[in-house]
């Protein structure tokens, strides 16, 4: 294979490695550069957690979108959006309890039993560990159906992820919300009979778009 059709074959999956990268490497050249504004520890966790939030999102939109539209490549990228949101869910934390707490225990635990949003941050983290330990095919293989079944708490975590956001809201928490209600549009998706309308309309408008390209002599043949 040369190197054109590799990117041609690939090019979803190499644009979801480097949007998913290039957060990251802002945040790096910010912080390089002396961008991060006054309160730089603030702005790193701040922008980590948004990133994860959204990647997480991502990673839930990959299987509403091959429901829709049949695209399989939305699919492929989940696992890979799912690492990428765990990374930066551990930055996220790693600044906070590092950049600032400075790794005292005896302080970040009184501030995690103090507010319920860490309380809902923390308990997210918890739910998101042992599905980025579990993420390889050896675990798939030898957890079997328990697998499938550990992996359908990223919905919890999603929801106590958005708990998470609109409690560390200090005032206006219109924009969490607005990330709250996408969540249950993704989550919607997903509910059986929802899920058949739409693999129903999916495979009437492929039987459709097949009857228009059909030509004419095999119609009815
Ligand atoms: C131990 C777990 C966690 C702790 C201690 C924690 C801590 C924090 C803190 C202190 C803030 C407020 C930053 C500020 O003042 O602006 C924050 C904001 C945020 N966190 Fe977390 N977090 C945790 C887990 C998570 C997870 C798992 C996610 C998502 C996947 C997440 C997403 C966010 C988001 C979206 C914000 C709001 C950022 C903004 O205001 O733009 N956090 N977190």
């Amino acid at each position: 294979m040369n190197a054109k059709s590799f990117f041609q074959n690939n090019l979803f999956r190499i644009s979801v490695h480097l949007f998913s990268l290039l957060p990251l490497a802002i945040l790096l050249w910010n912080g390089l550069q002396g961008n991060l504004g006054g309160d730089p520890v603030q702005a790193i966790i701040a922008q980590t957690g948004r990133v994860a939030m959204i990647i997480l999102l991502l990673s839930l939109a990959a299987t509403p979108v091959y429901i829709i539209t049949g695209f399989k490549g939305a699919r492929k990228a989940r696992k890979a959006l799912g690492l990428y949101a765990f990374l930066y869910v551990s930055l996220h934390v790693f600044a906070y309890a590092g950049l600032d707490y400075g790794w005292d225990l005896y302080l970040i635990g009184l501030d995690i039993l103090d507010r319920r949003a860490a309380q809902a941050g923390l308990a997210a983290f918890l739910i998101f560990v042992p599905l980025a330990v579990t993420s390889t095919k050896g675990w798939q293989r030898r957890l079997k159906k328990n697998w499938v079944r550990l992996h359908k708490f990223v919905y919890a975590a999603g929801v106590l992820v958005m708990l998470h956001y609109i409690w560390v809201q200090k005032a206006d928490i219109r924009e969490p919300l607005a990330w709250t209600f996408l969540l249950a549009l993704l989550l919607a998706v997903r509910i059986p009979a929802i899920r058949r309308w739409f693999t129903d309309h999916r495979s009437r408008r492929q039987a459709a778009k097949r009857a228009r390209t059909m030509p004419v002599e095999t119609i009815g043949a």
